[in-house]
């Protein structure tokens, strides 16, 4: 059994991510390690983000007096929204994309991030207000720091609608439409998310990476 440390306080993320690898595995969140880092995403790609994080969350779990026993991996992701209009924006600066645009610190309410998006994709007509959410999982070992920290990564295409749908999900979810349906993942609910999204394709292939290891 793997103990895994999902480093997101985000539950949406936690619940997507452990119905989709199932209970073969013990798993804990950064809300279990109040004392944990807050690493700054700080690199241009997702991948980069993410290795960023899983590697300095696992070097501080080695260091530290908490570690929890046995088989240890730290999971994290870094995803967002990228719209073909905008040459990929907002991409890696998803999260804080209104506070981009008016010089604020840190990342973003929801509201005003799909604010200012709307706002960019105003004279945008539907054919070209094509988009994709991405998502790129790294798993660090924090026992063998030594080990490669392999990434995952999936992709959900897409459309942004004019206007926000939906109380489900978080995020860009209330003008996303992916592709195949007409409603936005805010409207889809869970389930439905959860099986079309970015994060559910990376999981699809860090799942049997995972249970490969499990012997
Ligand atoms: P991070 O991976 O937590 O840094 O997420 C970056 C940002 O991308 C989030 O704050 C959201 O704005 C957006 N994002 C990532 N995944 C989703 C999703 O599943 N739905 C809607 N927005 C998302």
């Amino acid at each position: 059994m793997f103990t895994l440390l999902i480093a997101t306080r985000n539950r949406h993320k936690v619940g997507e991510i452990q119905s989709i690898l199932g209970d073969l595995h013990r798993y804990m969140t950064l809300a279990d390690f109040p004392g944990a880092p807050e690493v700054v995403e700080d690199r241009n790609t997702f991948a980069g983000n993410a290795v960023k994080k899983a590697q300095e969350l696992s070097r501080w779990l080695a260091a530290g007096q908490d570690r929890p026993e046995g088989r240890l991996l730290v999971l994290a992701d870094d995803s967002g929204l990228e719209v073909d209009a905008l040459n990929g924006a907002p991409g890696v600066y998803s999260a804080r994309y209104a506070a981009l645009e008016s010089g604020g610190e840190g990342n973003s309410p929801d509201s005003e991030n799909n604010a200012r998006l709307l706002r960019e994709l105003a004279d945008i007509p539907t054919e070209h207000r094509t988009a994709r959410f991405r998502c790129v999982i790294a798993a660090a070992d924090a026992v063998d720091l030594e080990a490669e920290t392999p990434t995952f990564d999936g992709a959900c295409e897409g459309r942004i609608e004019f206007e926000p749908a939906g109380e489900g999900g978080f995020g860009y979810d209330p003008l996303f439409v992916p592709d195949g349906f007409e409603q936005s993942f805010a409207e889809l609910g869970e389930e439905t998310k959860n099986r079309l999204s970015h994060r559910a394709r990376a999981l699809e292939k860090l799942k049997p990476w995972l249970e490969a290891r499990l012997g």
